[in-house]
């Protein structure tokens, strides 16, 4: 059965957001979780995080990053086109409890998984203070959102276009370090901005959990494609994660990893370039 979006816009240069008729999967998404999606017959499956979900209308909403031939070929749909198979939702949950005073950090694309998570946290009762980040204020989304869903919002760019001129664990040092009681941290991003943050809390011993996003296959533990060492111990991140101990994780494995087919996308990029007709 095929998916419709019903709406489609480029929030910011290369990132997009889409949100898809599904109405059982918005019946039962929950912060944290994902879905796989497969935009045709031919195409490949990519696992994509649920932004957001609105049971009552029976919609998801995704945020993607336009990085290789599918997330291209996505952002070429627009309303009313439909995605072939949409599976989900995918995944554990993330744990929404009263833990007291929660850190979340989104970093670049990694701020649409981190909004409903933070909205979770803080309709349990918790404290919850947002870092988002990104290279440029260009390239930054969903600050409203994100300032809505939290009881203090950082904002932090790379270039210093916008907020604190540097990187997010700058704002999460410097949280810790003025005394605040701390008694969780969650990061989503890129495993150099998340293996940063876990680098950070460390020190302090902070609980520190990251959504880690390696190549998913089937998302239903069948495959091993997304296969991750935690603790010395092998999981899957599609069913036993996404979200894990950052002081756990070894991040430099699950960066080989992301990088194990990079001659093949690129040869699937180039050969969807050559096969655009000339304007
Ligand atoms: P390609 O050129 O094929 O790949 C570019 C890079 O993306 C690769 O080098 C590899 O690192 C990664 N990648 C490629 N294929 C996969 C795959 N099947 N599974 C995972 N990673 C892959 N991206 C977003 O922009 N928004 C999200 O909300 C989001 N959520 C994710 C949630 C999970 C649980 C996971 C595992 C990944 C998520 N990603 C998300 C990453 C997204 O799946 C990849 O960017 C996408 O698959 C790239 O496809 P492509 O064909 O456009 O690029
Ligand atoms: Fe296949 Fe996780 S994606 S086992
Ligand atoms: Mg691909």
């Amino acid at each position: 059965m095929p998916f419709t979006i019903l709406k489609k816009r480029e929030l910011v240069p290369t990132i997009h957001q889409v949100d898809v008729a599904a109405p059982r999967v918005a019946e039962k998404a929950m912060p944290g979780q994902f879905v796989i999606l497969r935009i045709d017959e031919c195409g490949e499956r990519i696992p994509l995080t649920i932004a957001d979900f609105d049971a009552a209308d029976g919609t998801v909403t995704l945020i993607f990053q336009e990085i290789g031939k599918t997330t291209r070929q996505l952002a070429s749909l627009g309303a009313g086109d439909s995605i072939a198979d949409l599976a989900g939702p995918l995944g554990c949950a993330s744990s929404i409890e009263r833990f007291g005073t929660v850190v979340c950090v989104g970093g670049g694309v990694g701020i649409a998984p981190i909004f409903p998570i933070a909205r979770g946290l803080m309709e349990a009762g918790n404290k919850v203070i947002s870092i988002i980040g990104a290279r440029s204020a260009d390239i930054l989304f969903w600050e409203e959102r994100m300032e809505e869903a939290s009881s203090e919002l950082y904002v932090t760019t790379d270039d210093g276009t916008k907020g604190h001129h540097g990187f997010v664990t700058d704002i999460v040092q410097k949280v810790i370090e003025s005394g605040e009681q701390v008694d969780r941290v969650i990061a989503i991003g890129p495993p150099v901005m998340m293996r940063a943050v876990a680098g950070v809390t460390k020190p302090f011993g902070v609980k520190t959990v990251v959504s880690l996003n390696p190549i998913m296959v089937d998302g239903t533990g069948m495959c091993g494609a997304c296969r991750v060492l935690v603790g010395g111990v092998t999981k899957f991140a599609c069913v036993d994660g996404p979200e894990f101990d950052a002081h756990e994780v070894d991040f430099t494995l699950l960066m080989s990893r992301l990088a194990m087919y990079l001659p093949e996308e690129k040869e699937a990029l180039d050969y969807e370039a050559a096969a655009e007709p000339a304007v």
